[in-house]
């Protein structure tokens, strides 16, 4: 597995995709080369992960799973034993990274709680790594002082041509902090763009296969979904495809600061 420092750099989403849907989706790419699957307890899709993880046949030590911590398991009374529920549904002792899903549902429960809460999840072993998802530079900063020594391996964000959220990726970069990007694919509709079917074409790849050796290209890691198999096979493929500085500068032009994943009682005040 190809890893951006402790985080591989290529991922299955499954945003959504529940029951059967979730089980083919999974299995297919697993049988495609897949090997880091992204979950959430929110995605309410972990038993049928595991599941399938189980029936695979392939080693612990061959998969990288990762979950999230949902809201309403912030407190610190919640937190662990949440967690403790999601490794059994996944079938495993620990997972390898856990994530906190958003900052927090507005002062509820405070960053100082859940992100200790975190990290003695981690020291009883129940997840190998710890990171944060939807993180302003803000939070960030705050969530480094209160983990002191503990690393925050990702923040997993959206970041896809239409929302390329500039200022968190300099500050990640200055800060030498890794970003998973979410929705690189911003949900399907970077197929329908002109620029993109152009650099695609020049290539003889797809839309989606550039947006994810674009996000790729800026050391992101990326966990596109798919329900279907040659579009799990193809986008796979964006990890052989290299961009030129060229492609790299159209792509910047498209811009728009287009949010897709803005839950109003959950998003933070975005950078
Ligand atoms: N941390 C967070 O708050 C957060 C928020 C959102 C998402 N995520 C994670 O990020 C993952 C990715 O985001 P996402 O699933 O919402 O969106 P995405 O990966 O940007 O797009 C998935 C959509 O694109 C389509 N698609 C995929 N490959 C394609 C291809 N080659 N050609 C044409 N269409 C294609 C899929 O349809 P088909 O099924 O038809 O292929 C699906 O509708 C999620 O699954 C989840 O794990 C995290």
């Amino acid at each position: 597995m190809e890893m951006l420092g402790l985080v591989p750099k290529f991922g299955l989403g499954t945003f959504r995709l529940k029951d059967q849907v979730v089980t083919d989706s999974v299995r297919m790419a697993l049988e495609l080369g897949y090997r880091a699957i992204d979950t959430a307890q929110g995605y309410g899709n972990e038993a049928e992960i595991g599941k399938v993880l189980g029936e695979s046949g392939l080693s612990r030590d061959a998969l990288f799973i990762t979950t999230k911590i949902m809201p309403a398991n912030y407190g610190r009374d919640r937190l662990v034993p949440s967690l403790r529920e999601s490794v059994q549904k996944l079938g495993l002792d620990a997972v390898d990274l856990t994530l906190i899903h958003w900052p927090a549902p507005k002062g509820e429960v405070k960053p100082q709680e859940y992100l200790t809460a975190l990290a003695e999840a981690r020291d009883l072993g129940l997840t190998k790594q710890i990171g944060v998802s939807n993180f302003t530079i803000q939070g960030l900063k705050q969530a480094r002082e209160i983990l002191g020594d503990v690393p925050i391996v990702t923040n997993q964000v959206e970041i896809h041509p239409y929302l390329q959220n500039r200022a968190l990726v300099d500050f990640a970069k200055k800060e030498g902090l890794h970003l998973t990007s979410y929705m690189t694919l911003a949900v399907g509709k970077v197929m329908n763009d002109e620029v993109m079917q152009d650099i695609a074409r020049q290539h003889q790849a797809t839309p989606a296969q550039v947006a994810l050796a674009w996000a790729l290209a800026q050391g992101h890691s990326v966990i596109p979904s798919s329900t279907r198999r040659e579009n799990l096979e193809s986008n796979l493929k964006a990890l052989d495809l290299k961009l030129s500085e060229e492609d790299m500068v159209r792509i910047a032009t498209l811009d728009r600061d287009e949010r897709i994943a803005n839950p109003p009682q959950l998003a933070p005040d975005w950078d």
